[in-house]
């Protein structure tokens, strides 16, 4: 429920009656919100990150706070970004003809936090849904700016659901996006469309040629993939002398499989690992010799 606006804060009850006020982040945020990131977040960000979010020079993020008597009990951080300039992985969540436009943006959430003890309360959708209003109010951003977006690790449920509830749809499995302490974790991308923002039809991808020639050559892997443990599978319960001779021109013919049905695609950036490879949106581990599929 909104009691008050002004252009810069608001002052609502969240779901259990709390009073919260609402405003944009400000310079004197700045030790409040590195310490609160560093409860929150197992990733560490440097001392120039959080200069960067609540000095804000060049307009580029907005992010907001909600306090309660004075207390920042909550935390948004976004930057609005181009879309054309935006990485590999996480372009093409728009439909086509966007792509033709240089002002279309999109707002990236960095960070969204809740101090512990008022989770479950409604705070952050209070956050959100204060955010949605701005990109679809500020007049500079209410034509161009057509989704949010952000990343989240795939064992982070809690939030997972929390956007799902708020009808951020998932948009892609980033294997291995994140590393946290020298370990790599799995990612997951959402987005939320708004101001006229929207995906491709989910029927156009079925009048492209290359996308039947993605699926034939996909499954023709698959399928050696599946024969070859299936073979592997029968051949254990042969003697160890038996399966020796009998296996190795399997695994050979494997090889050769993937050697066809992968010389295709080009690596088009590395992420983490330098053995990782992102390729018409499948991941390729040469070391582990997987193929994840988004
Ligand atoms: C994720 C987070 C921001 C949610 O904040 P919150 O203020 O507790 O969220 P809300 O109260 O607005 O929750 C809205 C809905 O999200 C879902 N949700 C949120 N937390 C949940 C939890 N712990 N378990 C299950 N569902 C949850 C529920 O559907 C909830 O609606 P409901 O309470 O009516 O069932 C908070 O848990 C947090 O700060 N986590 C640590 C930091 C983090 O992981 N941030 C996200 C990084 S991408």
């Amino acid at each position: 429920m909104i009691i008050n606006m002004s252009p810069n804060f608001r002052t609502m009850a969240s779901s259990s009656g709390d009073m919260i006020r609402m405003r944009f982040l400000n310079p004197s945020d700045l030790d409040v919100v590195r310490r609160l990131c560093q409860e929150w977040f197992p990733v560490r960000y440097p001392d120039a990150w959080y200069e960067t979010i609540v000095n804000n020079h060049n307009q580029r993020f907005c992010s907001l706070v909600a306090t309660i008597n004075d207390e920042i009990v909550a935390l948004l951080v976004t930057e609005i970004r181009s879309y054309q300039n935006l990485n590999y992985e996480d372009f093409g969540f728009l439909a086509k003809h966007f792509e033709h436009y240089d002002n279309i943006q999109v707002a990236y959430i960095l960070t969204l936090g809740v101090v512990k003890r008022l989770r479950r309360r409604g705070i952050a959708t209070l956050l959100v849904k204060n955010l949605i209003q701005n990109l679809q109010t500020i007049s500079t951003l209410k034509n161009d700016c057509k989704a949010i977006y952000l990343h989240v690790l795939t064992t982070n449920m809690y939030a997972i659901r929390f956007y799902e509830k708020l009808q951020f749809q998932r948009y892609k499995l980033l294997p291995l996006y994140y590393s946290i302490n020298d370990c790599s974790y799995d990612g997951y991308s959402y987005v939320y469309y708004l101001n006229d923002g929207h995906p491709s039809s989910w029927w156009l991808p079925l009048i492209n040629p290359k996308y039947h020639l993605l699926i034939v050559r996909n499954s023709l892997r698959s399928i050696t993939i599946q024969t070859y443990y299936q073979c592997d599978h029968i051949l254990q319960s042969f003697s160890l002398l038996s399966s020796l001779i009998t296996r190795w021109p399997l695994k050979f013919l494997r090889k050769i499989f993937d050697t066809i049905l992968c010389r295709h695609r080009c690596s088009l950036f590395k992420l983490h690992d330098d053995h990782y490879h992102y390729i018409n949106n499948h991941y390729y581990d040469e070391q582990k010799n997987h193929l994840y599929v988004c």
